[in-house]
């Protein structure tokens, strides 16, 4: 059967990682998850001390580290060279730079060609803010997700309550306000959707009823 490739953005905590992990299983297809990428570099930066205003050093940074992603049942299992980090990624520290450290043009530009080797064999899922505008305006679907800034901070505190993470809803709230101005806001590919993207709001839908919206549109487009 013909593989294709399927792009899923939209603002943080609109539920895209669960969705896309679930339709890439579905279709049995790999799923990537970029936004852990900017992450990992977020985290190598912490940890090396690197101001995350200076582009110049984030990029050297990220020339010296290997981001692995690997295929979990509850998704990406993420390695910085031989370090375990898909836990600490998702730390609060992480998250109160990340934004940031993807401001930078040269950052992104990596970023974007190491995600497109990623996906240069077809039967991928990517999501993220900016793959159907920049890293791959060629996909054969594009959607992008929407909900309400109230209910994704619902959705990420619930999330971290089941993983454990300690978590309040208040500051997820102006965690997420905060990304958005500065996801949509940014110079270079700032989030917004592709020409050709499909949107779809899902405050009101079940995980269940996105992934077999998104099955049934990927379908139609594998069979053509
Ligand atoms: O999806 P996430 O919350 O894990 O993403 C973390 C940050 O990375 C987010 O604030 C914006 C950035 N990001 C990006 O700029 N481009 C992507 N393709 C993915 C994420």
């Amino acid at each position: 059967m013909k593989k294709i490739n399927i792009a899923i953005d939209g603002p943080a905590g609109a539920g895209k990682s669960t969705v896309a992990r679930l339709l890439a299983s579905r279709l049995g297809y790999v799923y990537i998850d970029t936004g852990a990428m900017y992450r990992a570099l977020a985290w190598k930066a912490l940890q090396r001390k690197v101001d995350p205003k200076n582009g110049p050093a984030l990029l050297s940074l990220l020339k010296e580290i290997e981001i692995r992603l690997l295929p979990t049942e509850r998704g990406n299992q993420v390695f910085v060279n031989d370090t375990d980090v898909t836990t600490d990624i998702r730390s609060n520290e992480v998250t109160a730079i990340v934004s940031k450290i993807s401001q930078h043009q040269e950052v992104r530009t990596s970023m974007v060609e190491r995600q497109q080797q990623l996906a240069r064999h077809k039967g991928t899922v990517l999501d993220g803010r900016d793959i159907g505008t920049a890293v791959l305006p060629e996909a054969e679907l594009k959607i992008f997700l929407l909900a309400t800034v109230e209910e994704r901070a619902k959705r990420r505190h619930e999330e971290n309550c089941q993983k454990g993470i300690p978590s309040d809803y208040a500051s997820i709230l102006e965690d997420i306000k905060q990304r958005d101005e500065l996801d949509t806001t940014r110079t270079f590919s700032p989030l917004v959707k592709a020409k050709d993207a499909i949107e779809m709001d899902t405050t009101n839908m079940s995980i269940a009823e996105v992934v077999e919206r998104m099955y049934e549109l990927a379908m139609e487009r594998i069979r053509s």
